[in-house]
């Protein structure tokens, strides 16, 4: 695993979106994995810049949706469908011919759960898949004690994670309390895993994460079994990290060839 300790989420945002510029680059169709939440935006923001001043070619690129609330109604501003056409597909670009999600709103959710897995492996993979953290340790929709090697399904979200997410709606209560979400074992077959923290409240699971055990308890600590997993954190999220010392010099001395 490589840790990347940036200034702020501008810098990390401008970084993660060159990868993934140089991955189109060599691949003009590859299939991008997108996080929602707030965390990611700079990157989706520094990667339109890029494809608008004509920086990188993004027109063949593919979207695919990372979890999905269970229950809202179609076309709800907050499903996550709606989120990633509004600040990924669309600001790129690209039409929703280019975007796969799983349907939250299927009448058999489990059928809809396996159907994304096989139309993610029909599609080839995930090439790069950048992920968020939740302050509980979640990556995608995982929460604590999720299977490392689940795939796809219906999760209940903790009160945590409710909380947290309160803000995108009018009123707590309506944050769903399902989510489909890609499960450990879908996530970590995608090529490359990116994920991004930023700001103090994430410090405490990006510790647990990076240099705590291998545990279910902490859902993003399974990057640990990626061969290639980045992690880039802002100095407030990198502050519980023992090792930032190490993070620190091994990137400032890392040869100019090799990318994240
Ligand atoms: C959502 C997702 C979640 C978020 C996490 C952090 O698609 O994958 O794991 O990344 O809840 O959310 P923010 O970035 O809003 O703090």
């Amino acid at each position: 695993m490589e840790v990347v300790i940036v200034p702020d989420a501008v810098a990390g945002g401008e970084l993660i979106a060159e990868t993934i510029a140089a991955l189109l680059t060599r691949k003009p169709g590859a299939l991008l994995g997108v996080a929602t939440g707030s965390t990611p935006l700079p990157v989706y923001e520094a990667l339109a810049a890029k494809a608008a001043s004509g920086a990188v070619d993004v027109s063949r690129a593919r979207i695919c949706q990372l979890d999905e609330y269970v229950g809202l109604p179609a076309g709800h501003p907050e499903s996550y469908r709606s989120v990633v056409l509004r600040e990924v597909v669309r600001p790129l670009g690209l039409g929703e011919d280019a975007f796969m999600g799983p349907d939250g709103a299927a009448g058999d959710i489990a059928a809809a759960c396996a159907e994304y897995d096989r139309a993610l492996a029909e599609a080839g993979g995930v090439d790069l898949q950048l992920l968020g953290i939740g302050t509980d340790g979640h990556i995608g929709f995982n929460e604590p004690c999720s299977s490392l090697a689940s795939r796809t399904r219906i999760k209940t979200l903790t009160r945590q994670t409710r909380q947290d997410n309160a803000r995108f709606f009018d009123s707590p209560e309506e944050v769903p309390h399902h989510v489909i979400t890609q499960g450990i074992g879908t996530i970590l077959e995608a090529r490359h895993l990116v994920l991004l923290a930023t700001g103090e409240a994430k410090a405490e699971a990006v510790a647990l994460a990076v240099e705590g055990p291998l545990a279910a308890v902490v859902p993003a600590s399974a990057l640990q079994l990626h061969p290639h997993a980045t992690v880039v954190v802002d100095e407030a999220a990198a502050s519980g990290l023992k090792l930032a010392g190490y993070f620190r010099d091994t990137y400032a001395a890392k040869p100019d060839w090799q990318a994240i």
